[in-house]
């Protein structure tokens, strides 16, 4: 379609297995969809063949190797109601084992999303458990190949923290059911205050436009649209070189049907859960320990995976 108005185009961009992150995104752009001046459009990902919700195990488990090295599933992607280009694309995605959903990382790839996202302003909004950075800088590449311009990203993370996520989410996305659970673990998911709250990105946006001023990397500045857990981030560097090489390992038995991949997804599951429960305390703990001799190395990591929106 041709742009024949004055009006600003946004595009959203968006694909949700429990519909949570498609309200986060809905939070952030409602104050856009109330603004006369701006249209918005939505892509809704959809993948050829669905991925299940709730997760049969075996299968969730045998899904990192294509999300670890970013191998595209078909999509059906139907754009003839967009326009060809946009003022601002807001892209929502959830994070697969510490990569972009499967769906999103094979749109990033694809023709569509290089005519789409070139040269043009683009924020991500994630909601995840809360290991989201390596899965951002594979975004980030992406974009940077097809010559978007990342000027913002929003990510939320679930209430319940670093420890009782790590039973919570898997249980939500094995069972369907969000909680909460027995002994104590409690309900999955982003805080339903936090989703709310996400309304306060839209304005800045719209502020941005309304003020006739360009899109760029200070628009959601000073908003706290991330927060960098830093106890994080050498758990989820070793996790991805994990994920990558047993990757390689399962990729060379053939297609996610291969009937050698069920035993081996059996066997990496109990590798995952031995590595989450030794890993992530231990590199945590060192973190702890080493904090007053890295500090200023840990600021300067902080700063750069908090960009381009900042704490
Ligand atoms: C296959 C799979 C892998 C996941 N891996 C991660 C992960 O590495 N890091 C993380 O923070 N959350 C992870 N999650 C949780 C999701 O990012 C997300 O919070 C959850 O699936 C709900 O998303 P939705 O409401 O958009 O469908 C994973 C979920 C699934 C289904």
């Amino acid at each position: 379609m041709e742009n024949t108005d004055n009006k600003k185009r946004v595009l959203v961009v968006h694909y949700s297995q429990t519909g949570q992150l498609d309200r986060v995104v809905q939070s952030v752009v409602g104050p856009l969809q109330n603004d006369a001046a701006i249209t918005v459009d939505y892509l809704t990902i959809k993948p050829q063949v669905p991925y299940p919700f709730p997760w049969p195990f075996i299968q969730f488990i045998n899904t990192f190797p294509e999300a670890a090295h970013q191998i595209d599933c078909p999509l059906q992607l139907d754009i003839t109601q967009l326009y060809e280009r946009y003022d601002l694309v807001i892209l929502g995605y959830q994070v697969w084992f510490l990569a972009p959903s499967i769906p999103v990382s094979s749109f990033l790839n694809s023709p569509v999303a290089h005519k789409l996202l070139a040269d043009t302003p683009v924020v991500t909004v994630i909601a995840c458990r809360n290991m989201w950075l390596q899965a951002q800088e594979k975004v980030k590449a992406q974009l940077a190949t097809i010559g978007a311009k990342l000027v913002g990203n929003i990510a939320l993370v679930d209430e319940a923290g670093s420890i009782l996520s790590f039973f919570a989410t898997p249980l939500w996305v094995l069972t369907g059911r969000r909680g909460p659970f027995w002994f104590g673990i409690p309900r999955a998911g982003v805080a339903d205050a936090q989703i709310t709250a996400a309304a306060r990105f839209g304005e800045a946006l719209v502020a941005r436009f309304s003020a006739k001023q360009p899109m760029d990397s200070t628009v959601l500045q000073g908003l706290g649209a991330v927060r960098i857990n830093d106890k994080l981030i050498a758990s989820e560097k070793i996790g991805t070189r994990s994920f990558y090489l047993w990757g390689k390992l399962f990729l060379a038995c053939g297609k996610p049907s291969a009937w050698l991949r069920k035993p081996l997804a059996l066997l990496y599951a109990v590798f995952l859960i031995a590595m989450i429960v030794t890993v992530v305390p231990i590199t945590a703990v060192l973190k702890k320990l080493t904090a007053p001799l890295m500090r200023g190395r840990i600021t300067k990591q902080k700063r750069y995976y908090a960009e381009p929106s900042g704490e």
